[in-house]
């Protein structure tokens, strides 16, 4: 399939994306007080040689307080940025674009990792700034029974949270990443404010829905004081959380955000309640690309997909349809993170071995003109007696 939309080049802001892949926020659990490891290195380094066209980092945290659990990265200080922009040259070498996702969990701070169970942390004398670690929120309103009251932050400690958005663009600036998304989606800090279940404030940032949209409206503001105009800028919603939030709320808040400087909404779902992400529906291949059509459609702006998009026709099939601009591979591209690279073989796109560095695509790119395959081998049946693939 010559001329792929996957594989077009696209230009948001000051910035090409030499296709239309993008590894999406995931979570290493693997820094140390907040400061990236080699493990991040590696993880954002494989994704970018694999043939990415962006690679965003997993949501790091504007304050301490906002740290989901054990190892979240951080970006509360300036000393974040030098460590961090190691990341960034690391991904800029593979000629690939490098983001990172803003966050901050809110109530749902203080956690385990999601493999002990997902519930909230027991102290642990090796926690040593357990109580600088606790969790905020809109109201004090417990995500579920089985978790913490968090402490209703003061009209004050918004503003300076807001602040500290602002701050932490700032410093992803410095460390030289290229795009920015916020973190608004999955019953996370910015997304207790969205919704009225978990926000029941009577100042400013509660009741209405302008009001409970006031937050990640000023914290936009903030960013894009910091953040350069030439730098795209995005927006991760929950587009459907089943608890009152849905599609049109959220293509009304994609266009006053698009109005103070966002490029594109990162469309998502769930998270505010412990309800699996599209109530009463199957997740399905695709489940969350009827959410990206509908913010795409209603709010002329640019969108992306993501949410079990496996297989490089059904990403392509996205962009043809004009459901999504950009295609999100999460847990497909941990299974292979040369995902752009068999996508492109698969689409029959021209030259898929030039999509990854010469240092093995040029290896992979003369076997194959020798005929020694090209998909992974452990799918092919093997060899049969005459020493051929069947
Ligand atoms: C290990 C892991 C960590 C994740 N961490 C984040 C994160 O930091 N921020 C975020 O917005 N979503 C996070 N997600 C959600 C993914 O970005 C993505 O939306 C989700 O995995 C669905 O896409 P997929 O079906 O292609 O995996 C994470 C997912 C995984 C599997």
């Amino acid at each position: 399939m010559p001329g792929t939309l996957l594989f077009s080049p696209m230009t948001i802001r000051g910035v090409e994306l030499k296709n239309r892949i993008v590894v999406p926020p995931m979570h290493q659990y693997s820094a140390q007080k907040g400061f990236p490891t080699d493990w991040h290195l590696m993880n954002a380094g494989k994704f970018a040689a694999g043939g990415a066209g962006l690679v965003v980092v997993e949501s790091t945290k504007v304050e301490r307080r906002g740290c989901g659990t054990i190892g979240d990265l951080g970006i509360w200080d300036d000393a974040f940025v030098e460590p961090l922009s190691r990341l960034v040259k690391f991904i800029h070498q593979q000629n690939s674009v490098a983001g990172i996702q803003l966050g901050h969990s809110g109530r749902k701070a203080r956690a385990t990792r999601p493999w002990e169970g997902d519930r909230p942390l027991q102290r642990t004398p090796d926690i040593d700034d357990w109580d600088a670690w606790s969790p905020v929120a809109p109201s004090a309103v417990a995500h579920s029974e089985k978790w913490p009251v968090p402490k209703a932050l003061e009209r004050s400690e918004v503003k300076d949270l807001v602040q500290a958005w602002g701050n932490a663009a700032r410093r992803a600036h410095e460390a030289g990443f290229d795009m920015l998304e916020l973190h608004g989606a999955h019953g996370y800090l910015v997304h207790q404010f969205l919704s009225e279940r978990s926000n029941q404030r009577t100042d400013e940032y509660g009741g209405s829905e302008s009001n409970r949209m006031r937050f990640i409206t000023e914290i936009t503001e903030a960013v894009r004081t910091h953040w350069p105009d030439h730098k795209p800028l995005f927006v991760r919603l929950s587009v459907e959380d089943n608890a009152g939030w849905g599609p049109e709320q959220s293509a009304r808040l994609a266009k006053i955000l698009k109005a103070k400087g966002v490029d594109v909404i990162d469309c998502s779902s769930g998270g505010i309640t412990e309800m699996e992400p599209i109530l009463g529906k199957e997740i399905k291949y695709s489940y969350q690309v009827p959410l990206s059509e509908y913010v795409k459609l209603n709010a002329d702006i640019m969108t992306m997909a993501v949410g079990l998009i496996i297989h490089g026709d059904q990403a392509e099939q996205i962009l043809q349809h004009k459901q999504a601009d950009l295609i999100a591979v999460g847990r497909e591209i941990l299974n292979n993170p040369n995902w752009p690279m068999d996508a492109a073989l698969k689409l029959g796109v021209e030259g898929p071995f030039r999509n990854v560095p010469p240092q093995f695509g040029y290896w992979l790119g003369t076997r194959a003109k020798r005929g020694f395959g090209t998909q992974p081998s452990t799918w092919q049946s093997g060899l049969n007696e005459a020493g051929k693939v069947e």
